[in-house]
């Protein structure tokens, strides 16, 4: 088979039984390239929202050398990747085993801890280095953000102020760090935290070499159109500039959904139609988990050959293919009024944190792999096709959130 164009000419074509995991590396390699571009400061990929090859050489292929990653797996599958890559171990918690071959078998010196402890476990495992770049890992607000991430890390008050001065005694570069949240929607969370972060520098009295926004960059979902990602750049850079403690720090960013979401979709076979219910052959163990844990709507598209009669729109729930019952999408999804099974659904922006967080619960997981350059559904980068029917079902999902 010829390679198609778009989901709708593979479903046409290859009527498959499975589900399918379309990637877009060009879509992940424009979003790279905006930030590079835009934004004034290293660009680190966070390789947890999307760890695919190909995503990793889109992103790489845009001129992202610096990548964010959280375990000795995703250290290995970007250092035997790119030898040239810059390694940015950002999980504040890590196995002992894991720092020891992070600094020993893999060149890496750049550490994030939130705690006494953790930033003791860095230096005894490293055997005292004193080439370490520490990031110290500060609690912020995460109101802003879509997806909280403030509940589990974060140093804050005085024990930050101990841990910023300890730290800064210890390490070769002291950095600060913070994540608002993820799918942040509002641009002022970054100056919110800046200013938290900035407060406890200048309480700490040190000074400071890296300040490190983390991710939070929204993509375009129904119900959560984002303002444009350049005010975001704005608060940040501001924000930067108005924070007094600072000389000649650099400032990083850590985004994963931003660059990856428009990269991915899933296409899903309808098995059964139960009233406004579906039941679909992946669901909240597979690609879809925002959606049945975060209650997060994807951008939905029924691919019917064209020329059929048009049918209104209408909500359904969605149900995965597991036996949970926690397995299920509230949604709700619009899709046309006569949808059954056998029918394929396209569900959009799925390449963030959709086939990262698959598993094979109940036998279920596999997936086919199609690479196709068409638009994404959606765009934050000027990529989404726009026909009037698509932009339709988006609004009228967004409308039903
Ligand atoms: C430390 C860190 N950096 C960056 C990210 C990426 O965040 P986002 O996908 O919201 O850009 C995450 C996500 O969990 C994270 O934990």
């Amino acid at each position: 088979m010829e390679r198609p164009t778009s989901a709708l000419a593979l479903v046409l074509a290859t009527k498959p039984d499975l589900p399918v995991h379309c990637i877009r590396p060009h879509a992940a390699k424009t979003a790279a390239k905006w930030f590079l571009d835009h934004f004034p400061g290293d660009v680190l990929y966070a390789v947890k929202a999307n760890p695919h090859p190909m995503i990793l050489d889109a992103v790489y292929a845009a001129g992202v050398r610096w990548f964010d990653v959280a375990s000795l797996p995703e250290i290995e599958a970007v250092a035997t990747r790119f030898s040239d890559a810059k390694l940015a171990f950002m999980h504040p918690v890590k196995s002992r085993l894991a720092i020891r071959r992070a600094y020993f078998d893999f060149g890496v010196r750049i550490f994030s801890l939130d705690s006494h402890d953790e930033l003791q476990k860095i230096i005894a495992e490293t055997n005292g280095a004193t080439d370490l770049h520490l990031i110290v890992r500060l609690a912020v607000t995460g109101d802003y953000a879509q997806h909280k991430l403030s509940g589990k890390f974060g140093a804050s008050g005085s024990s930050a102020v101990m841990l910023l001065r300890e730290a800064r005694a210890l390490a070769s570069e002291l950095g600060v760090s913070f994540h608002v949240g993820s799918q942040c929607m509002r641009p002022e969370a970054y100056r919110v935290a800046m200013a938290t972060v900035g407060d406890i520098i200048r309480q700490a009295g040190v000074t400071v070499d890296i300040v490190d926004v983390g991710g939070g960059f929204p993509a375009a979902y129904p119900g959560l159109t984002p303002p444009p990602l350049e005010t975001y750049m704005t608060e940040i850079v501001q924000s930067f500039e108005g924070m007094p403690v600072l000389e000649n720090a650099d400032l990083w960013c850590e985004p994963g959904r931003a660059l990856c979401a428009e990269a991915g979709s899933h296409i899903l076979r309808v098995e059964l139609r139960k009233g406004d219910a579906l039941y679909l052959n992946d669901g909240g163990y597979g690609a879809l988990f925002d959606a049945a844990h975060d209650g997060l709507v994807y951008p939905t598209k029924l691919l019917r050959a064209k020329g059929g009669p048009r049918r209104p729109l209408k909500a359904f729930r969605l149900y995965g293919p597991t036996c949970d019952s926690i397995d299920q999408m509230a949604g709700p999804f619009f899709l046309a009024s006569d949808v059954s099974e056998g029918d394929y659904i396209e569900f959009g922006l799925t390449g963030a944190y959709g086939a990262a967080l698959a598993t094979r619960f109940n036998g279920f997981g596999d997936y086919v792999e199609a690479t196709l350059e068409d638009a994404p559904m959606t765009s934050m980068f000027g990529l989404a096709p726009a026909t009037k029917r698509e932009s339709n079902v988006v609004a009228m999902a967004a409308k039903g959130k």
